[in-house]
């Protein structure tokens, strides 16, 4: 496991071995402000021993949330308890960044804003997005940069910034649901990155500001033309994902041995020379490792992994069992699962 438990830098921020938590929303808050729950549980994972922890999607304006628990950070009021997961963390000597979110059409509103008119139905519900004007454009993009500024006050080491899973910014970037007619349009990325142009007015140019980007926006050629357009502007990292859910283009690829994201992150790391992270179905140390030597991406995220043993990290470096996360979805998206067998198991050990 030589790779797995080495150093990294991202800029200036030292990442003790290459595990990283990935966001995860738990929907823990009081009405966006942390909660003891919020904190206990960032203790928990700072205390499992992975190199660095990505605080779950926190939103930037109270219209975008993607659940009544989502924690938010669209008020100055926010930073304080925000502070005291960001200390929590850091007396385990953990780095800690934190993905800043609006769910657009994506979440919860009933009267939700997309690029474009936009009808999102899920199994439950189906809402149509209007189209936003210029003024909201900008209104949104400010909410963002706002919050970065109050991410750095808070003592956060750095900022991803939520560009898939059918969120805003993936709405943007994914041309078979952002049909705007002007240069928002023609130029898809051009809304994330004048937030990333705003995000560097406000903060020191050492702070480290990443994005979380679909591998399929829609087809993995458009994401690849991203992710060079984003190191271009300075992006300081690439976390590859899954991009807007139900318009993707997924290449079916036989005999490709790690899940479809890590592929996307296997390519796109090929094209850029910042640090790529990957996440997705990494169920053991040694899944790990191989990746991390066969893909050359720099992190590996352990996400359903933390939730069942916060103490993965540290349980692969004693060569313990790190325990499994089944794959039955029931914990996707919203928080510690009541049915996760994973767990159940695990803890019966
Ligand atoms: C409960 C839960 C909440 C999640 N919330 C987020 C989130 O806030 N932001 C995000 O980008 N991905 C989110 N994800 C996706 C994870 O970051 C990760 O990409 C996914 O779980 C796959 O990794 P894994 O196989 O290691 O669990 C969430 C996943 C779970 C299970």
């Amino acid at each position: 496991m030589k790779k797995l438990f080495s150093e990294f830098n991202i800029k200036n921020v030292k990442v003790k071995n290459r595990i990283f938590i990935p966001p995860m929303v738990l929907s823990l808050s009081n009405e966006g402000y942390v909660t003891s729950n919020n904190i206990e549980h960032y203790k928990r994972l700072a205390k499992g021993g992975a190199g660095l922890i990505i605080h779950e999607a926190t939103c930037v304006n109270p219209n975008g949330l993607l659940s009544e628990g989502q924690p938010g950070i669209w008020n100055d009021d926010q930073i304080n308890g925000l502070k005291t997961i960001v200390n929590a963390v850091h007396e385990e000597n953990v780095p800690i960044f934190i993905q800043i979110h609006h769910a657009g059409v994506g979440g919860i509103s009933e009267n939700p804003i997309c690029p474009s008119p936009y009808e999102y139905k899920t199994s439950t519900k189906s809402v149509v997005g209007h189209e936003m004007t210029i003024e909201d454009i900008k209104s949104i993009q400010n909410d963002f940069i706002n919050a970065a500024r109050r991410a750095y006050e808070a003592g956060y080491d750095g900022i991803e910034l939520h560009g898939c899973h059918s969120y805003l910014i993936s709405q943007f970037l994914n041309k078979k649901v952002n049909k705007r007619t002007d240069e928002y349009g023609a130029n898809p990325e051009k809304f994330a990155l004048e937030i990333l142009e705003g995000i560097r007015k406000v903060t020191p140019k050492e702070f480290p500001v990443g994005i979380r980007l679909g591998g399929f926006q829609p087809r993995i050629e458009d994401s690849l033309h991203y992710a060079k357009i984003f190191e271009e502007h300075g992006i300081d990292f690439l976390d590859i994902s899954y991009g807007f859910s139900i318009e993707q283009e997924v290449e079916e690829i036989p005999d490709y041995k790690y899940a479809l994201p890590i592929y996307a992150a296997e390519k796109i790391k090929a094209e850029v020379s910042i640090p790529v992270f990957a996440t997705w179905g990494i169920n053991s140390p040694g899944l790990a490792e191989d990746i991390l030597l066969n893909t050359k991406v720099d992190l590996v995220g352990i996400g359903r992994g933390a939730l069942i043993n916060p103490n993965w990290a540290n349980d692969a470096i004693a060569e313990k069992d790190t325990g499994k996360c089944l794959e039955c979805k029931k914990c996707m998206w919203f928080g510690y699962s009541k049915v996760c067998a994973g767990k159940v198991l695990f803890e019966k050990k």
